[in-house]
């Protein structure tokens, strides 16, 4: 039996019930995260913490228990023996159940939380080969930077990839490069890499930050610029980065073959030490 987390408590997941006037439901007025487990520990769990603090903000939404957010996914990797697994725990808090009216509830209601785990198979394949990917225009609201679970622009798109045989979408939003329905896209042009800066229209990975932090510390040139989609044809390498693919090559862009289309050098020494950042966290 699946064990969840619910409002406090770690419950089957049989068990949960939600109301119909779940704002979450009727608005899609909430947020979420998604972090990684790594046989032993959480992939940058304080960061995770930080983005969620800061998507509550942005919503207006109070939840004074985010800093339990650790602890309680710990009990739900355990609880649903995943311990020695690649996993990952799905967060989501609503601003709770009340009659449906545009305006917040009045009196405030409690928020709904709800939290699974799931064990998963990391997909190495594309990690190592790389995946094509489709091209298209940024459909979504100018909130990019919010983790909320209105996410159907990002739905239709991906599934708009899949049904063409690709692995990602990627936005353009004024002739820019903004990042995937699920992802966010660096590039390298000589030997310098290029990915959307921190802004509005895009999501503040935190695997995009630690993919910084680990080209930043291997002296690769970086710059936090938009690419115009008038530029593809300069890209020599391309990836993308989230929970989940960690970091996977792009050989192809909208049609375009990237470089030689195959995972080039700048990509994989990244790669490389992204994975021995992993293995000494394992120790
Ligand atoms: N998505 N941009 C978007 C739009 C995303 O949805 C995600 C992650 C990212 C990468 O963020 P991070 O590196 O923190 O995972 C960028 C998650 C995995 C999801 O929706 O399941």
């Amino acid at each position: 039996m699946e064990t969840a987390y619910f409002n406090g408590k770690l419950l089957p997941k049989d068990e949960i019930k939600l109301s119909p006037d779940d704002r979450g439901f009727l608005f899609a007025d909430g947020i979420y995260e998604v972090v990684r487990w790594y046989e032993g520990f959480f992939y940058d769990m304080s960061s995770h913490v930080t983005r969620l603090k800061r998507s509550l903000r942005e919503l207006r939404i109070n939840w004074s228990e985010a800093d339990s957010f650790a602890a309680f996914a710990g009990n739900l990797i355990k609880m649903n023996n995943l311990e020695n697994q690649p996993a990952m725990v799905y967060l989501q808090v609503t601003r709770g159940a009340a009659r449906r009216s545009h305006s917040f509830p009045s009196p405030e209601v409690p928020p709904t939380v709800y939290a699974y785990a799931w064990g998963f198979m990391p997909d190495r394949n594309s990690m190592e080969t790389g995946i094509k990917v489709m091209l298209k225009e940024d459909i979504r609201w100018s909130r990019c930077d919010i983790k909320s679970v209105a996410l159907l622009p990002n739905t239709l798109s991906f599934q708009e990839a899949c049904e063409n045989g690709l692995k990602e979408c990627i936005f353009i939003r004024n002739g820019l490069i903004t990042e995937g329905s699920h992802s966010n896209i660096f590039f390298v042009i000589d030997n310098t890499l290029f990915t959307h800066p921190e802004s509005n229209h895009i999501l503040s990975g935190i695997t995009r930050k630690n993919i910084l932090r680990i080209a930043q510390e291997s002296g690769i040139k970086i710059r936090e610029e938009a690419l115009q989609e008038n530029r593809i044809r300069l890209i020599q390498e391309a990836f993308i980065t989230n929970t989940s693919a960690e970091l996977t090559p792009v050989t192809e862009l909208g049609g375009n073959t990237i470089g030689e289309g195959v995972p080039g050098p700048v990509t994989k020494s990244i790669r490389t030490k992204f994975d021995n950042e992993i293995k000494a966290l394992k120790g």
